[in-house]
């Protein structure tokens, strides 16, 4: 038997589609195993305001198949404070709550990891990003739908690049990261991709346009990486305006959208299969790991290892881009 009795299930930072299915995962093989849940609201902010439920199987009814997160999430300024965080512990005390699973990004496994130290508290997280920016998973809950997004929403943005030959900008989320940008622009069929990755290394509107990437069509799509060292869609958009005057020019930023939405069968399948293994990590005595996976197996990765690195882009899909679009 477990010494844990009792986990507390919480979102934090950007909401990701997906995350209903995780919190669905966790509670359900909680109770499995004998444990109790309580579910904390609005994330870290929640949990030193005190915003905390009973959860049974029911509470996680029907929520499969819904973007956003029941649990509500917030970006949270007091938890980055010493004070902040002995409130929240003392919350979880109160309620008799002994380990933690926060599901989220880069600041949210930040938090987790320095507080899991702070009180050495058991604490398991789930990589909940539209990003895919944390280091020693494949991919991250959320990631897939919101490729599928990005896709349908070039594919539609197309029919009035072909219509008027033009040449559009996408910009796409990421924060300064390029996945959803690199493979959005091989899913969607768009002539390139501008990341924050190579960003340093060369210019690539200009490598871009000398290459005559429109050689063989009259409208081009380009997916930007927000982010402020590629300028995002209208910092490059204003520079083609500028230095390439020929090109009839609109940018497309599709911002929250790309958040939104029930999540694609992938994401609710590596939700599903991440929220019972953070649960399975507790009962094998793991503490302070990100979940991840790897070529299809679940892995547990230390939280210093999933913030810290930059999670490296795969080179050969700018080949499969530069090579699939000409
Ligand atoms: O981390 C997810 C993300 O959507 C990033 O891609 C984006 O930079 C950021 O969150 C936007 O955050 P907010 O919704 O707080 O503006």
């Amino acid at each position: 038997m477990s010494a844990i009795k009792c986990v507390g299930i919480l979102t934090s930072g950007g909401d990701a589609p997906g995350m209903n299915a995780a919190i669905r995962a966790v509670t359900r093989s909680a109770i499995y195993n004998g444990m109790r849940v309580k579910g904390i609201y609005r994330g870290y902010k929640g949990l030193i305001l005190d915003e905390i439920e009973e959860f049974k199987t029911q509470n996680v009814s029907n929520i499969i198949q819904r973007g956003g997160t029941i649990l509500k999430t917030a970006r949270c300024t007091e938890f980055r404070t010493p004070e902040g965080r002995k409130q929240a512990y003392d919350k979880l005390q109160e309620h008799g709550i002994d380990a933690l699973i926060a599901i989220g990004g880069d600041g949210t496994l930040t938090g987790a990891r320095i507080f899991a130290q702070e009180f050495n508290f058991p604490i398991v997280g789930l990589p909940g990003t539209i990003d895919n920016d944390l280091y020693g998973t494949d991919t991250t809950i959320g990631y897939d739908t919101a490729l599928n997004t990005i896709m349908e929403c070039v594919d539609k943005i197309r029919d009035t690049a072909t219509s008027h030959d033009r040449l559009f900008f996408v910009e796409v989320m990421g924060r300064d990261a390029g996945f959803l940008a690199l493979n959005g622009a091989i899913a969607s069929g768009a002539e390139a991709a501008i990341i924050p990755e190579i960003s340093l290394e060369k210019d690539q509107l200009a490598e871009m346009i000398e290459t005559g990437f429109r050689k063989s069509k009259n409208s081009s799509i380009v997916l930007v990486a927000e982010s402020e060292v590629t300028g995002g869609a209208m910092g490059v958009a204003e520079r083609v305006k500028k230095e390439y005057p020929q090109f009839d020019v609109r940018v497309s930023i599709l911002g929250h959208l790309q958040r939104g939405g029930s999540p694609s069968a992938q994401d609710r399948i590596l939700a599903t299969r991440m929220g019972i293994a953070a649960i399975d990590a507790l009962l094998d005595d793991q503490r302070n790991v990100m979940i991840g996976i790897q070529n299809d197996q679940i892995v547990y990765v230390p939280f210093a290892k999933a913030i810290k690195n930059d999670k490296p882009i795969n080179r050969d899909l700018l080949n499969t881009l530069r090579v699939s679009s000409i």
